[in-house]
């Protein structure tokens, strides 16, 4: 089969990390969906910079836009962030041009969710965002398919990895505010603009993303009571400790009577319970389902775990053009003989 051909606007800590792990990953990938995904341009802002990885042989756009609509890619991959601007200008961009879209930004579709997914409904084209909640995570995944069969009751969690990295450190190191905030950009875990994740925004984008999918309405960040940590002193965190609690950034979205309530603020843990425990960037989201309740813990962000997303999405919209039923295309699936299936 022909190669999925991809364009990339976007080439820093998830950008990058793509690009890495669609090369280091080629041949499985390839047999998994029955085709290559293949990398073939690629737009960011600086030309000069090094990104640790091999972008030889692909077109270099400087307008992420002009991308969107190269007519020769089969999926355009917005990794520039933002709710606005030249991310959101590409994306309509693409969909216009007939490109399914794959993207990590929360604050765009949390704001623009339900337009984008409107034209791209008309356009026949799909749009992923796995990584666009709780990074490596599959929980877009999990709510769309595993749990279709599910009344969701209630979604809750830590959804934020800067904000869950920085009380961690504060509270296991009582270090301040600040130092832990640049160190949780150094390792980018950040959003460009750190407001957003320290002030709750990103954990509200986030919520609004994962009430769409669980209860069927249209993301609002408006409509959500948002209370960041920026306020949360050590001395808050020692109080809290010896009460027997740890302070954690929650993200609450609740089925409550006929309506749905969402909310994200600070919230004091009986240090017993399993989310108390969940350190440093790690993400829990915690589904409750009718029949199946169920608690997803893993990566809440970084390059590796949050392409690891995004390279998920890339292989279901390849396999969505001819892909393979079994998950592995059927001639690349071992023979049980030779599998390593121990026999009984
Ligand atoms: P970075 O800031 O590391 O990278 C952003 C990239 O976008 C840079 O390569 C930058 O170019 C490029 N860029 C900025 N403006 C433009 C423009 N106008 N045209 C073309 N390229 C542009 O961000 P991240 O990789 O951290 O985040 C990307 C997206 O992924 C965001 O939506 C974020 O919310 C989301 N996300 C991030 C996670 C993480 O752990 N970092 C986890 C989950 C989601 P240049 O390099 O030249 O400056
Ligand atoms: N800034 C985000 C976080 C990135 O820290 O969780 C992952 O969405």
């Amino acid at each position: 089969a022909p190669p999925l051909k991809i364009g990339i606007a976007g080439l820093g800590t998830v950008g990058a990390g793509v690009v890495r792990m669609l090369a280091r990953r080629a041949e499985a990938i390839a047999a998994r969906v029955g085709r290559p995904v293949e990398v073939v341009a690629i737009s960011a802002r600086d030309r000069s910079r090094n990104r640790d990885c091999d972008l030889s042989g692909l077109r270099w756009y400087d307008d992420a836009v002009e991308l969107a609509r190269d007519p020769d890619i089969d999926v355009f991959v917005e990794l520039i962030g933002g709710p606005d601007g030249t991310a959101k200008a590409a994306v309509e961009a693409a969909i216009a041009a007939g490109h399914s879209v794959v993207t990590a930004n929360k604050a765009l579709l949390a704001h623009h969710g339900v337009a984008l997914a409107a034209a791209a409904e008309a356009a026949g084209v799909a749009i992923h965002f796995e990584a666009a909640v709780a990074g490596g995570i599959p929980v877009i995944k999990t709510l769309r398919e595993a749990l279709l069969g599910n009344e969701i009751a209630r979604v809750s969690g830590i959804l934020n990895g800067t904000c869950n990295y920085i009380l961690t450190r504060m509270q296991e190191e009582g270090l301040s505010f600040d130092i832990c905030l640049d160190q949780a950009q150094k390792l980018g875990y950040a959003e460009a603009d750190p407001t957003f994740d320290v002030d709750g925004f990103d954990t509200a984008h986030k919520l609004a993303l994962l009430a769409a999918l669980a209860f069927g309405v249209q993301p609002d960040p408006e409509a959500i009571h948002i209370e960041g940590i920026r306020s949360i002193t050590l001395a808050d965190i020692e109080a809290a400790d010896e009460l027997g609690y740890r302070i954690k950034l929650l993200g609450v979205a609740a089925r409550i009577g006929g309506q749905v309530e969402l909310r994200v603020h600070p919230t004091m843990v009986p240090k017993h319970w399993p989310i108390a425990q969940v350190s440093g960037v790690t993400n829990a989201v915690a589904i409750d389902g009718d029949a199946v309740a169920l608690t997803l813990v893993g990566p809440g962000a970084g390059g590796d775990a949050t392409a690891s997303a995004v390279v998920a999405d890339l292989c279901d919209a390849a396999a969505a053009r001819g892909g393979a039923p079994f998950g592995w295309k059927a001639s690349s699936l071992q023979p049980a003989e030779k599998a390593a299936i121990r026999r009984h």
